[in-house]
């Protein structure tokens, strides 16, 4: 058994045909679609004949099953040498599936399973990496703070076999299974309570995980951030006991002087409390998410090196804990940021633009091609665009890029302006900026313009606000349970692979 750390996913094995043994106690998931007589249909593939097939249909029809977009059907097979059969809808017939609908089908199989050790799939036949994304993601749970009492008693999902006659079908297999892996090592990051995961304890965990897969590693501890003039990570984390620190994470997969150098940044406040401009009580606890940025940051350049990308991928990761004390920092308090800028700190609850801004400055003294920056940043994201749907920002063709790529692998960023005027608001009577505005308006678009002064000349730029994205407090969903979701893990990656494609 491997013992490296990070997310342990199930076992993924490809077949081209549908074993005659040793499946016995598993789970057969296959697609239907709705059919023109409005009755599931089973979707055709080369691994079941004419006879299981009519044996499926017939016991799906019984039952009412019609094959619509996220119903579930489990029913008997005696034909085949399963234990039972999953049928999972996917709505009208279509030539072309995307992707997100068979990774959410998968995922809507996975959490429909609960027990199951053992599944088979024909849904790869459409689409293998989504499908195994999608299981891996769908039978994803978070128990470790569970004793006895409430552990979970099922077994989790510990084998998957996917049935594919595709070419590439073990390379994408592989590939989502790492893909996967990365996503839940995200989740697992968000899921782990701040009383366990504070700056110096997440640092650490960085660090294990890096070295596992060959990144170097650096790591800044308080002096080292005072000394080097850190003042917005100094700043937030004066509050709390728990001192703050950078995380620098080097993938060097680029051969040649052309490859592209690229800089991810990913907010890493492991509580936000709001400081001295204390938050609300009432949902305060959600704010365990809010080194969602940090931890898709991390898991993108462990997959990054995994996937053995032919570039450079530097993550610069600022940690912090936002705490109200008589250290903490005041509303009314200036710091200066590192490379110089002077802020005036008028709302402490405005946090994460203040740890971002240290930390793309830092980013930037590498000269990267590009630059993507992702952070729980503002209660503003939802308001705009609600619970499931990231804010990208940034220069109009990069943006617009990731927007493309994000909702291209179905995490569905949405391209936001940052309006010139917005700056105005900024201005301090004291410093060289605010670290709010006076307006309540367009508050995602503000934090965006703020990280805009910190971005060097030439450097290509995305920011990407998951504020609630990055954390599930609805129904689980598709291959989405409650809390980390690690989004927006996926579209980074998405990023990663066009440019180390295309440039
Ligand atoms: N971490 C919050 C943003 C947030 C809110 C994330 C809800 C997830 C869910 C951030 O640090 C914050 O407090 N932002 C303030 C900014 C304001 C003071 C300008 C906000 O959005 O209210
Ligand atoms: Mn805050
Ligand atoms: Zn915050």
């Amino acid at each position: 058994m491997s013992t490296a750390p990070g997310y342990q996913s199930p076992t993924v094995t490809v077949s081209a045909t549908l074993p005659k043994r040793g499946i016995g106690s598993a789970v057969l998931i296959i697609p239907v679609v709705t059919g023109d007589d409005d009755q599931a249909t089973v979707v055709t593939n080369p691994f079941l004949d004419a006879e299981a097939v009519g044996e499926i249909e017939v016991a799906l029809r019984a039952l009412g099953a019609k094959g619509g977009t996220d119903q579930t059907t489990r029913v008997l097979a005696p034909s085949l040498p399963v234990a039972s059969v999953l049928a999972v809808g996917l709505g009208k017939s279509r030539d072309e599936w995307p992707g997100d609908a068979i990774r959410r089908a998968a995922g809507v199989a996975a959490r429909s399973l609960n027990g199951t050790e053992n599944v088979v799939t024909t849904l790869s036949e459409l689409d293998v990496e989504a499908t195994v994304e999608g299981l891996i993601l769908g039978s994803y749970r978070f128990s470790e703070f569970r004793s006895a009492k409430t552990a979970p008693k099922e077994p989790r999902l510990a084998k998957v076999t996917v049935l594919s006659t595709a070419k590439n079908a073990k390379a994408d297999a592989a590939r989502g299974t790492n893909v996967a892996t990365a996503v839940a090592t995200a989740r697992d990051f968000i899921n782990t309570p701040p009383s366990h995961l504070y700056p110096d304890e997440f640092a650490k965990r960085a660090r294990a995980l890096g070295e596992s897969v060959g990144l170097q590693v650096e790591v800044l501890d308080e002096k080292a951030l005072v000394k080097g003039g850190y003042g917005g990570i100094v700043g937030v984390g004066k509050g709390s006991e728990r001192q703050p620190r950078l995380v620098r994470l080097t993938h060097k997969g680029g051969k040649g002087r052309k490859a592209k150098k690229v800089a991810l940044v990913g907010k890493g406040v492991t509580f936000d409390t709001g400081g001295i401009s204390i938050k609300p009580a009432a949902n305060m606890h959600h704010m365990t998410s809010d080194m969602g940025g940090a931890a898709a940051v991390i898991a993108t350049v462990v997959l990054a090196a995994k996937q053995q990308l032919p570039i450079d991928v530097v993550a610069t990761v600022p940690m912090a804990e936002n705490m109200p004390s008589s250290s903490a920092q005041r509303p009314g308090d200036v710091l200066t940021q590192y490379g110089g800028i002077t802020v005036e700190v008028l709302n402490t609850d405005a946090e994460g633009r203040l740890i971002l801004a240290d930390a793309i400055v830092r980013a930037c003294e590498d000269e990267p091609d590009y630059l993507i920056e992702t952070s729980t940043l503002t209660g503003a994201q939802t308001v705009a665009l609600g619970s499931r749907t990231p804010g990208v920002m940034g220069n109009d063709e990069f943006r617009d890029r990731v927007a493309t790529l994000s909702q291209s692998i179905g995490e569905n960023g949405w391209a936001m302006p940052l309006p010139e005027e917005l700056k105005d608001d900024l201005k301090s009577t004291v410093a060289d900026l605010a670290n709010v505005s006076g307006s309540r308006y367009a508050g995602m678009l503000v934090a965006g313009v703020y990280l805009r002064e910190f971005v060097a000349e030439g450097v290509q730029w995305a920011h990407i606000d998951v504020a609630a994205p990055a954390y599930n407090t609805g129904a689980p969903w598709g291959y989405t349970g409650k809390g980390g979701t690690g989004v927006p893990t996926r579209t980074m990656f998405a990023v990663l692979e066009d440019i180390a494609e295309k440039g």
